[in-house]
């Protein structure tokens, strides 16, 4: 049953009409975004399986009508589009719901665990000849395209290493994690992306990964810590770096070398205080997570995603966008569980 709490006068404007499924951490982000930051767009439902959840949220953001049956939100004819944010085992589940009602789609990262899966929601999505946009966020923030530009534009000559530290402030839930698909799936899959974004594709990657923030992860089959080599189809060499728990906060640094310079990206902080002493010279920590440090970029991506529809333009971010990393990371499990290089061809022979 949906609950309407105000009837919005919507009009006969160009206004794209969302619904919310998931009413979790980045459920609440795009809610947030989507009422306040997006021009063009507006949230008509929220769902979430949890009641309180939904309610909270469409009381929250202003947003006319809350469910915990997101069944409900396909039969809504006012829909134009839905946004995926809840756990990652629902996603294609939603997605091919979305599709078979002709609704635009954007989904969280990544959109499954399973490369069928995933093939199968993507043809539904195209017999359906809707949009998908898959939530890679990072390729909106402003550090992250210009060190694309910088590259691009042959800044730094030929790109030759590339280093992604990328640490969480502190894990998340056990249960979280539990669905999540744990920190390859979950968390190195941004970084994965990040990889693609700016330098291509990578054709083998070697990981190595231990516990090491928390045992309970560790007993829930997952690690916390990590390190995976990779080479690109370019010749580029590749690290990336993840730690479920960096006691200063966020940490989410990028550098890219080459013949002739290099590019880096660093931290961002809330104030650029510098506080020098006879002991010192210190500053603030940084934003402490994805919430405050990416803010930006989710609201870039969302209008990306509203203006692709407006303009019957492609999104930027596709489902071969979606897929792509979820390759990486099944590469960089095997990797982790033989103790061996792995080409993603042995994950992906088909499309590799
Ligand atoms: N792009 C990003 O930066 C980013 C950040 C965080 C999470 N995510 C992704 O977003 C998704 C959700 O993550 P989260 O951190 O918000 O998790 P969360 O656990 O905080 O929230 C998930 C929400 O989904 C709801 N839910 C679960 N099953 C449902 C169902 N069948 N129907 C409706 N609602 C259901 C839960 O009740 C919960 O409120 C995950 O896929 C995650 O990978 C992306």
């Amino acid at each position: 049953m949906i609950c309407v709490i105000i009837r919005a006068q919507l009009g006969a404007c160009m206004t794209l009409k969302l619904g919310i499924i998931g009413a979790g951490r980045i459920g609440r982000v795009h809610a947030d975004t989507l009422t306040t930051r997006v021009a063009g767009a507006t949230v008509w439902a929220i769902a979430d399986i949890h009641a309180p959840s939904a309610q909270a949220a469409a009381s929250e953001f202003g947003i006319p009508a809350h469910t915990d049956d997101p069944a409900a939100l396909f039969e809504l004819p006012e829909l134009d589009a839905i946004a995926i944010c809840s756990s990652t085992d629902t996603h294609t589940h939603f997605i091919k719901m979305a599709a078979r009602a002709g609704k635009h789609i954007f989904c969280e990262k990544p959109i499954a665990h399973d490369l069928a899966e995933i093939d199968a929601a993507l043809a539904t999505v195209a017999a359906a000849g809707v949009q998908l946009q898959i939530g890679f966020n990072r390729r909106f923030d402003a550090n992250h395209i210009r060190l694309k530009r910088a590259i691009d534009n042959g800044e730094i000559g030929a790109p030759q290493l590339l280093h992604i530290i990328s640490r969480d402030p502190a894990p998340p839930p056990i249960e979280y994690i539990a669905v999540s698909g744990g920190l390859m799936m979950d968390m190195m899959i941004h970084d994965f992306d990040m990889c693609r974004f700016l330098l291509g594709e990578v054709v083998e990657v070697f990981a190595m990964g231990d516990c090491m923030v928390d045992p309970a992860i560790g007993a829930d089959g997952d690690i916390d810590t990590a390190k995976v080599m990779l080479r690109f189809e370019n010749g580029v060499i590749g690290s990336i770096e993840n730690s479920r728990q960096a006691v200063y906060g966020y940490d989410q640094r990028v550098e890219v070398f080459g013949s002739q310079g290099a590019a880096s990206s660093g931290n961002r902080h809330a104030n650029a205080v510098t506080i020098s002493d006879g002991g010192s010279v210190r500053r603030d920590l940084p934003m402490n997570f994805f919430m405050d440090r990416y803010r930006d970029s989710y609201a870039a991506e969302m209008a990306a995603f509203v203006a692709a529809i407006a303009n019957d333009q492609p999104v930027p971010v596709n489902g071969d966008d979606g897929r792509a990393p979820v390759v990486m990371a099944k590469a960089g499990l095997r990797s982790l569980r033989e103790n061996r290089p792995v080409r993603l061809a042995e994950i992906d022979g088909a499309k590799a």
